[in-house]
């Protein structure tokens, strides 16, 4: 997807996307990952997800990035937070207390920016992607992430040939496929969601799937 198309998205504010409820994969299966409560975690493409709120419940310092500052300035300001923005490069630090989102690509994004990170939560990240840009996507992950990191990647799957356009549909053996040469993949769980774009319905997508799974970056 150009770049421009989510700005454009966050610009008009077309952002069905957007979660009011923190994550039920995130809130459930987070737990599994045994992690320390303060470490840093990482949250891909995380527009102003409010399972980034959860994340600094639970104790963790939060890595974000997204294209679109407009989502990173209502992240704090919804949340009534201070932040400061710093210019860093080709990206921009907006810091909040407990986070640090840059604002820009997540290619330009370095593994010193990411120093320290344990985990990750991508939920809308590797889906937000056409086919061709995933396997980019998943090496850069796993160029920048700290050896022995996790991921918790929620997917979404529905007849593909009805739709094409994000939230894409990516399957088990795609996953697979991604991360099965530098990573352990275990599905956590499978089940049917309503989480779909309601226009999806009028292309005749009739059913779809969410599927978790915990990826261990192993080499
Ligand atoms: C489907 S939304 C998901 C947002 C968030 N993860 C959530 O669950 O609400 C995809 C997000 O990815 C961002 N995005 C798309 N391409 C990106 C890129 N190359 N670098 C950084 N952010 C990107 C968009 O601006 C958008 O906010």
């Amino acid at each position: 997807m150009l770049r421009k198309f989510w700005v454009d998205r966050w610009k008009r504010n077309q952002i069905g996307f957007h979660q009011v409820n923190y994550n039920v994969w995130l809130t459930k299966y987070w737990v599994n990952l045994g992690l320390a409560s303060s470490s840093p975690v990482f949250v891909p493409m995380c527009g102003k997800s409010l399972d980034m709120r959860w994340l600094e419940q639970q104790g963790h310092l939060i890595r974000g990035i997204d294209l679109a500052g407009i989502a990173l300035e209502a992240y704090f300001e919804e949340g009534n937070e201070d932040f400061n923005r710093i210019a860093q490069g080709s990206l921009t630090r907006y810091e909040g207390l407990n986070s640090v989102l840059f604002c820009g690509d997540f290619f330009e994004l370095t593994a010193v920016d990411l120093d320290g990170v344990v985990a990750a939560f991508d939920r809308g990240a590797l889906v937000a992607l056409a086919p061709g840009h995933r396997g980019n996507y998943v090496d850069h992950m796993l160029r920048v992430l700290p050896e022995g990191s996790q991921i918790l990647l929620v997917t979404l799957e529905y007849d593909q040939h009805l739709v094409s356009e994000p939230p894409f549909s990516v399957l088990p053996e795609e996953v697979e496929t991604l991360y099965e040469s530098r990573c352990s993949v275990e599905v956590l769980e499978s089940a049917p969601t309503d989480l779909v774009p309601p226009h999806f319905q009028a292309h005749g997508v009739e059913s779809a799937v969410e599927c978790v799974y915990r990826i261990i970056k192993e080499r």
